[in-house]
């Protein structure tokens, strides 16, 4: 199998780099005099955008803090409105600073700026002509790998549902990982957005298109994720768990650019497009229960993915030598982790109810380009039975 891997085309990475930003800003972008930054309140408000816009300047660079706030999961009339409103300004340069939301909307704005069409136009893979107005990401959640990654997802209320632009063009020309910016992350954000980066690199790791280098990142993730997960959650202020997690995440996001996700995305999509469900929480409900029932395919593999974590986690080596207790192993654990940061296993909590199954089972079925990774066909019943596994009133077993 033929394999391309891209990535972003500079990191900078490590505790404080952010505070370099600028410099090598100028670096890689060159004599550029205009950038736009693109945020989210919560950065708004604790003083980073600011603190960035300042950096620019000292540099000579003169950035605008686009006056909207980009709304979690952000909706593809929301990324328009914006692009409406900043079009025909000489930006050079489009600066995200936030998490996945805010990255995936400036790479759709940069190249909504230069492509004169829709985002309806550009869903799927490789429907993007024009290469668009160079991009910095700086992800402030760990996360969605997404400055990393071809991808940015956007919300379709309409469709009740979330799609994916998957393009080359979409890569940025310099993502930053600097952990000291997660610190301020909500245990909540932390719990959802950390199983978010582990489904990342678990599903690129069982998927028909994984490989030898999504294998690498992924395994390295998985490890990276397992020994720091429940520490990031519990002490926010752990840097060494905070690094951890926004490495993990960021090789969550090249395992995945490697390789793919699969049915969990597939069948986190309605629960994000139609009931508002946070992406990471939403993957993190369907994990067990989507590997759970796929078991006989890919027990081998979870058993590679259970030594990495067991590793990650400080555990011995196993002794067990059966591929299948080692799997079920990793399944258990992963279900126990959600547990214990807090993350709902009950789909009625967010408005779901039985009759509203074989919608979801037919809108994730539609994501072709997920569940064609997937290791397992899955029929509409299995779908629907698994969303079943998470409402506890129909609960089966
Ligand atoms: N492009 C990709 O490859 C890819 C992969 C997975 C998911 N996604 C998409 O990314 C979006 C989700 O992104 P996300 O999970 O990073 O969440 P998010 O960007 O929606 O952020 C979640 C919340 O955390 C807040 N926040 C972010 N950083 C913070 C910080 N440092 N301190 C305090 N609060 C902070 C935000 O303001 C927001 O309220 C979804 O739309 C999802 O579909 C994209
Ligand atoms: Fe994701």
């Amino acid at each position: 199998m033929a394999v391309l891997f891209q990535t972003a085309g500079s990191i900078l990475a490590g505790g404080g780099t952010f505070h370099t930003v600028a410099e090598q800003i100028r670096k890689q972008l060159g004599p550029i005099q205009r950038a736009l930054i693109i945020t989210t309140q919560s950065l708004r408000r604790n003083g980073t955008a600011e603190q960035l816009q300042e950096q620019l300047r000292h540099s000579d660079i003169a950035a605008d803090i686009l006056g909207e706030d980009i709304l979690p999961e952000p909706t593809a009339a929301a990324i328009e409105a914006i692009h409406a409103a900043i079009h025909g300004e000489a930006y050079e340069a489009y600066i995200g600073i936030g998490g996945g939301s805010v990255l995936d909307a400036t790479k759709l704005l940069s190249v909504l700026a230069t492509n004169g069409k829709p985002i309806e136009d550009m869903l799927g893979t490789d429907n993007i002509e024009h290469e668009g107005i160079p991009t910095v990401l700086i992800p402030t959640t760990s996360g969605t790998g997404a400055e990393v990654t071809p991808n940015a997802i956007v919300t379709l209320p309409e469709r009740q549902l979330k799609i994916g632009v998957v393009s080359r063009r979409l890569y940025p020309r310099l993502a930053v990982l600097d952990p000291e910016l997660t610190l301020t992350l909500p245990k909540a954000v932390t719990a959802s957005t950390g199983m978010d980066a582990f489904t990342h690199a678990l599903e690129s790791f069982i998927g028909q298109k994984a490989n030898p280098i999504s294998d690498l990142f992924a395994l390295e993730s998985i490890r990276l994720i397992s020994g720091s997960i429940v520490e990031a959650c519990e002490d926010g202020s752990s840097i060494r768990a905070r690094s951890a997690m926004l490495y993990g995440s960021a090789y969550g996001g090249a395992a995945l650019a490697a390789s793919g996700t699969a049915a969990v995305h597939a069948m986190a999509y309605p629960l994000g497009g139609r009931f508002g469900i946070p992406h990471g929480t939403a993957n993190a409900m369907l994990l067990p229960h989507v590997m759970e029932m796929q078991l006989d395919a890919i027990a081998g593999r979870l058993a590679q993915a259970a030594a990495a974590m067991r590793q990650g986690m400080g555990h011995a080596a196993s002794r067990d030598s059966h591929a299948r207790a080692e799997a079920e192993w990793a399944l258990g654990q992963i279900a126990e982790w959600t547990d214990q940061i807090g993350i709902p296993q009950n789909l009625a909590e967010y408005g779901v109810m039985e009759q509203d199954l074989p919608a979801m089972a037919l809108g994730a079925s539609e994501v072709k380009r997920l569940m064609d990774n997937n290791p397992k066909r899955f029929s509409l019943e299995e779908l629907e039975s698994i969303y079943r596994k998470l409402l506890p009133t129909t609960k089966v077993k």
